[in-house]
């Protein structure tokens, strides 16, 4: 009896031959950017135009926030005690939890639990937040350190409703905003994990893949975050978020060219 395989549906491997979802890489390599091809290896199909723009859209949110949050300080100070760019990059990708980053996946689940129900959006947002506030608990998705409003948030909430991709998340998502503020009297934003959970969401992603839409992105600003502490900076420093200053490029503009 031939012995029993395991199966995997993501790409097939020949001598000299690589398939990703069926479609020969190097045509992939010189006709997807690498945001489609990241859409095409999780739904295993090409994306549509409007498609297309949402994921780079999502996956160029993320790249980097400055050097408070903890994956970047956990980054640098794993290469500061004398440890390689791997090892830094995984320190950094350690810290990705509930709070940072993986909020995305717990507001996703939340929101698409929710938003199964059949009453209105406004009225399960009701019963959303006084459940979250009752037991005292904090909703993934909503409030930020800094930011009263994200312009991430803005921004891929503008995209999704021109590309056709606002739907019955993004609307729970926005009566929760409205509902927790209300309830908490001080303005609780829709955070960029908020805004990811909501709009892949309604782009039909299962929740269990949150996490990664944060990682796709944010790995490439801790390459650059350890890179950088390899050659600024002296090994084994006090690391903080407070005694940094920024002193890259002053606000410059794109270049003219196709939006
Ligand atoms: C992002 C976050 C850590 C900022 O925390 P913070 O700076 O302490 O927030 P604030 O100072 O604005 O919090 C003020 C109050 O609002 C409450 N609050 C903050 N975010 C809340 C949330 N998402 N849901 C319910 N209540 C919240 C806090 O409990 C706090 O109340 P307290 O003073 O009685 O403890 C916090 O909003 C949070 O935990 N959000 C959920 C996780 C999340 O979305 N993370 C992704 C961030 S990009």
């Amino acid at each position: 009896m031939a012995e029993d395989k395991w199966k995997t549906a993501i790409t097939e491997i020949k001598k000299g031959e690589i398939r990703v979802r069926g479609y020969d890489i190097v045509e992939l390599m010189q006709r997807l950017s690498f945001s489609d091809a990241v859409f095409l290896i999780l739904k295993g199909e090409l994306p549509k135009r409007e498609e297309s723009e949402m994921m780079r859209a999502i996956l160029v949110s993320g790249i980097d926030h400055g050097a408070t949050p903890p994956s970047v300080l956990s980054t640098r100070n794993v290469l500061s005690g004398g440890n390689s760019l791997n090892a830094a990059v995984a320190g950094g990708i350690l810290t990705i939890g509930d709070v940072h980053g993986g909020a995305i996946e717990r507001c996703a689940r939340i929101l698409q639990n929710w938003a199964r129900r059949p009453e209105e959006v406004s009225s399960i947002a009701k019963e959303l937040v006084s459940e979250f506030i009752y037991k005292r608990r904090r909703i993934p998705g909503f409030g930020h350190r800094l930011h009263e409003t994200d312009p991430r948030t803005i921004k891929l909430f503008q995209m999704a409703t021109e590309l056709n991709f606002s739907g019955r998340h993004m609307e729970l998502s926005k009566a929760v905003e409205a509902e927790l503020s209300a309830a908490l009297g001080k303005r609780l934003p829709i955070n960029v994990d908020g805004a990811i959970a909501a709009v892949t969401s309604d782009m039909g992603f299962d929740w269990r893949m949150g996490k990664g839409f944060f990682l796709f992105s944010r790995v490439a600003g801790l390459v650059a975050h350890a890179f950088e502490e390899m050659v600024r900076e002296r090994p084994m420093r006090r690391l903080g978020n407070w005694n940094f200053e920024y002193d890259g490029p002053e606000s410059r503009k794109l270049p003219d060219g196709p939006k």
